[in-house]
């Protein structure tokens, strides 16, 4: 099978013989325009995985930046080359598990992926990550596999059948939590199977937020063996950075290569603007496209928001249109949800008072600037300036 990652001409990328085994969050994919240098990047490290040489990363960066579609893209390319490297994504989310359900979903979505990949039946593959997915408990699933015909179908029903036996004893649970995490790479190591396997695991601080793993509050220390895996390693992205990256430092020190995921390249922010701007139907320039890339800081989620049309938002065609989407956005739109829940969160995670005050104080004095010493005697707080600076560093 010939390579599927082939760029074409103004950042777009040439879909023939590319299968959507997933459904790619952006909804059509010619929406996908650039990211080629991060896409390169990860495709070589799938094909290394072939070699046993590829460690665990973790893709780091902010919200919207396009983390889970460049994952998506690199499953549904993986996918349909078909060379031995199983792609398998499974997204954290928010909402409480205990660890034995965790184990039941967490071994369930593996499988069906893996079933998808060797049947080449995609509809295995979107039931087990749609988000809103009604899962077969790991019995039902034995049953479905039954009849079909398929590679390695041995292995995969003798690691099914015990760790359906697991989930029905009483276990503490971080148990299950161990359990869960070894299934991808329990399957590639399995003597008969050639195969190695590609484990994408997007919005990793979830797994510690929401999985009940009782006594044990990290339950991603459960990593700490599998990450070092070479023949399933992992590819993880987390869109709270500094949680991620604090937890991976402190839990699983070594285990994964950090490789932040920077802005979106400028001339692909233009084109992807364009792009965009032609599929809802605005008229702009050059010239207003990249006034857009720089008002929304080349975040390519923050273009969407922008571009996507909604009743009172104006059309756009000239810079002072932008001005008034935006305007729109942030009053009622997306933006302001975005950010309200981001600040729900910080503000949540940052127990004081005065961190609250402070933050309240600097947003309504946007752009103007404080030394710590003018800062204490404006809000008029009642702190030493030591730890005052510490609290301006944890905000930060
Ligand atoms: N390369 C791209 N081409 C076109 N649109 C893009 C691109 N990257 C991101 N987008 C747009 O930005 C949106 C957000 O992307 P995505 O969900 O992948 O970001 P994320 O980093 O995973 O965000 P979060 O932190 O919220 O999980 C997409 O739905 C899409 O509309
Ligand atoms: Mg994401």
């Amino acid at each position: 099978m010939e390579k599927l990652l082939r760029p074409k001409e103004d950042h777009r990328w040439d879909l023939e013989g590319v299968e959507f085994a997933i459904d790619e969050r952006i909804g059509d994919p010619e929406l996908f325009i650039g990211r080629a240098g991060e896409l390169e990047f990860l495709y070589k490290w799938a094909a290394n995985i072939r070699r046993k040489i590829s460690r665990s990363i973790a893709f780091l960066g902010r919200r919207k930046i396009g983390k889970s579609l460049v994952l998506e893209r690199l499953y549904n390319i993986l996918y349909s080359e078909h060379k031995g490297v199983i792609p398998f994504y499974y997204e954290f989310t928010e909402g409480d598990r205990s660890g034995r359900e965790f184990l039941t979903d967490f071994t369930v979505s593996f499988y069906m992926q893996v079933v998808g990949y060797y049947t080449r039946d995609i509809t295995w593959n979107r039931r087990a990550v749609q988000p809103d997915r009604q899962m077969p408990d790991i019995g039902a699933l034995l049953e479905e596999i039954a009849p079909l015909s398929l590679p390695n179908k041995g292995e995969i029903t003798h690691h099914l059948e015990s760790n359906l036996r697991v989930s029905e004893l009483e276990k503490p649970p971080y148990e299950y939590v161990i359990r869960a995490v070894g299934v991808p790479r329990g399957f590639a190591t399995s003597v008969s199977v050639e195969d190695q396997v590609v484990q994408m695991l997007d919005e990793f601080q979830y797994l510690n937020m929401h999985i009940d793993a009782g006594v044990e509050e990290k339950p991603c220390k459960a990593y700490m063996s599998p990450a070092e895996s070479r023949v399933a390693p992992l590819l993880i992205t987390g869109s709270l950075m500094g949680v991620v990256s604090r937890e991976l430092m402190r839990w699983l020190p070594q285990r994964f290569t950090e490789v932040s995921v920077p802005k979106m390249d400028a001339s692909e922010s233009a084109e992807m603007t364009l792009n965009y701007a032609g599929f809802f139907g605005h008229s702009i320039s050059r010239e207003t496209a990249e006034y857009i890339v720089h008002i929304t800081n080349n975040v390519p989620g923050r273009i969407a928001d922008l571009l996507t049309p909604n009743i009172g938002k104006p059309e756009i065609s000239t810079s002072g249109d932008v001005d008034g989407a935006l305007a729109w956005e942030v009053g009622k739109g997306r933006i302001r949800s975005d950010w309200e829940e981001y600040l729900s969160h910080a503000m949540n995670g940052v127990n004081s008072v005065n961190l609250r005050k402070i933050t309240y104080f600097l947003c309504r004095h946007e752009g103007e600037w404080y030394y710590p010493s003018q800062l204490k005697e404006a809000m008029s707080l009642d702190l030493d300036e030591e730890k005052l600076r510490g609290e301006l560093k944890l905000l930060h």
